[in-house]
């Protein structure tokens, strides 16, 4: 079952020079980019992506966060990959993640936790179509695709 996820590496990840390792994480994982690119959420574009919590006491604090400095959005693409990386990530909160997740091992932070990643299928879709056209997402096959998994097994 392969999906698509939307992964936002947050502006503490891309200000603490962090990208190239965090990437690594999903890449060594199996995940395939399907699309990538830099840029800095407009107020707008956060309230929407945050829709969610809105009203919550935090939100106020999330949006300023998420719209502080560049962040960079991709799409991975991978067997499972909604739950595998949220499981990648770790706990929301970087002082209860597991240590060997990214969040775990890189921040001890409630707010400033790296990394976003979609938590359904609905959210993934809708998240994806926020932040990137169709066009501007790849599906390709990499070489190893095989030994990343049997066909028939996802
Ligand atoms: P995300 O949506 O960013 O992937 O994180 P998540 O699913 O693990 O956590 P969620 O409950 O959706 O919260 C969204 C983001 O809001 C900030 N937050 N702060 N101070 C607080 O109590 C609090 N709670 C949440 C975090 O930045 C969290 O990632
Ligand atoms: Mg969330």
């Amino acid at each position: 079952m392969v999906e698509r996820t939307l992964i936002i590496l947050k502006p503490d990840c891309v200000q603490r020079r962090l990208v190239g390792r965090i990437i690594q994480r999903f890449e060594d994982k199996g995940l395939v980019l399907a699309g990538m690119k830099l840029m800095r959420i407009m107020p707008e574009l956060a309230e929407r992506h945050y829709a969610p919590h809105k009203g919550k006491p935090f939100f106020p604090g999330l949006i300023e966060y998420i719209t502080s400095g560049p962040v960079v959005v991709m799409v991975l693409a991978g067997a499972r990959a909604i739950a595998v990386c949220r499981k990648l990530m770790g706990k929301t909160f970087g002082f209860e993640a597991e240590p060997g997740s990214i969040r775990g091992d890189f921040g001890i932070s409630m707010t400033y936790n790296l990394v976003h990643g979609s938590d359904s299928p609905e959210s993934a879709a809708g998240e994806i179509a926020l932040y990137f056209t169709p066009g501007e997402l790849l599906d390709f096959t990499t070489a190893d695709a095989d030994w990343l998994g049997r066909p028939n097994e996802v």
